[in-house]
């Protein structure tokens, strides 16, 4: 399995996910509960990247047709978001967020 660092631990607040891409897929990185996560980070709706929605409770809105997720599992919680989220294996090494693109 090939790993591939996103960022640091510090780029990601609970409230704030860090928006990257990796290996030409855009991945949100999110923190709950101490744990991070990697999700696709493009809506299955339309185009819009849901790291830069509004954040609570494990769950994340889409900024454009407020579809929700949940961040711990990536199941579609409300519509129109379609489908459930990809997820992607993560680790930490020395405080850097590594991921590998196998779809969990
Ligand atoms: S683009 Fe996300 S709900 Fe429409």
């Amino acid at each position: 399995m090939s790993w591939t660092n996103v960022c640091e631990v510090s780029h990601v607040k609970e409230e704030f996910p860090f928006s990257g891409t990796v290996g030409g897929k855009e991945i949100g990185i999110y923190l709950v509960d101490g744990e991070y996560y990697a999700l696709e980070d493009v809506c299955p709706h339309a185009y819009a990247l849901l790291s830069q929605g509004f954040v609570e409770d494990g769950k994340v809105e889409c900024p454009l047709h407020e579809a929700v997720f949940d961040i711990k599992t990536g199941q579609c919680l409300r519509e129109p978001g379609g489908r459930d989220l990809k997820r992607y294996p993560l680790r930490v090494v020395e405080n850097r967020i590594q991921i590998t693109l196998i779809e969990e």
